[in-house]
């Protein structure tokens, strides 16, 4: 397992973690306490998604609350889940905590993963319905243009079902449809051929081999007929509010 770099102190990591925690060392910047400022000015857009739900045919994106905390806690127990994103377990509190800091800082964008069927059917709570997550980071204080993006099918069973997929289209959809995103890149473990082979599927090249870290890199920069694709792929999904969706089925549990 890498070092963590645990979120100590904002200033020091801009780059950190997934919902659970997932960092890369090789990914983390020191930044001077200006420049940092300057970037989150800029990038304070990331906060938008909180109110928003992202619903495609296989996969609900939902923001990421503190009722969801508890099954991502099991979740990142898995051995294999920290390998494959490079992740170290926390404590239920570290957890929470972490939670509290994606729903605060504007420099990233998370949603938890919902499977559709499962969540429109009312089959339980949303907390039954969870698959995984999929976050974009802005990584380049110079380029806001730039996102990195991770995915996590967590539920084994989900997985191979096209739910990644979706997933990371609706996220690509959403960072270039309302982040202003024009370049994605893709950190991926060299062993992790699920992930590798979706990430081209969707596009992505091979720029880089990070020998130290056993990691590749993938890129996609969106161009207009890139965007045109994105948008294709993704001309099913709706997008909601999700104030108003809980409120609806609070009402109608009453
Ligand atoms: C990697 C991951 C996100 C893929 O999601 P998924 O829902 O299982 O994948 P999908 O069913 O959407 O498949 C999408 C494409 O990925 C590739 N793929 C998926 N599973 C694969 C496997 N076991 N072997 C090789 N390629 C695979 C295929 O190219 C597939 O396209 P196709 O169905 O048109 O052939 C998911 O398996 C996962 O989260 N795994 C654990 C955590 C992880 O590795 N996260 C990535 C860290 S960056």
């Amino acid at each position: 397992m890498r070092p963590l770099l645990r979120r100590l102190d904002a200033l020091d990591h801009v780059r950190e973690r997934g919902p659970s925690g997932r960092t890369r060392p090789g990914g983390t910047h020191r930044l001077e306490a200006e420049s940092f400022l300057r970037m989150r000015s800029r990038l304070k857009t990331m906060k938008i998604n909180q109110n928003t739900v992202l619903q495609g045919k296989k996969v609900t994106l939902v923001p990421y609350t503190s009722a969801h905390v508890s099954r991502y806690h099991e979740w990142m127990k898995s051995e294999e889940l920290q390998r494959l994103t490079a992740s170290e377990p926390l404590s239920l509190e570290q957890e929470y905590e972490m939670q509290c800091s994606w729903q605060e800082d504007a420099d990233k964008c998370t949603f938890i993963v919902l499977d559709t069927e499962r969540w429109s059917g009312q089959a339980g709570t949303e907390e039954d319905c969870m698959v995984g997550d999929v976050n974009l980071f802005l990584t380049d204080m110079e380029d806001p243009t730039v996102g990195e993006i991770e995915v996590m099918i967590a539920e084994p069973r989900c997985r191979g079902r096209g739910f990644g997929k979706e997933t990371t289209l609706i996220m690509m959809f959403y960072g270039v449809t309302k982040l202003g995103i024009t370049k994605f890149e893709a950190k991926v473990g060299q062993e992790n051929e699920a992930s590798i082979c979706m990430f081209k599927k969707l596009h992505f090249k091979e720029v880089a081999v990070n020998r130290v870290f056993q990691e590749v890199t993938l890129k996609l920069d969106v161009n207009e007929q890139q965007r045109q694709w994105l948008l294709e792929q993704t001309n099913h999904v709706e997008e909601k509010n999700y104030s108003v969706l809980n409120l609806q089925t609070r009402a109608s549990e009453t």
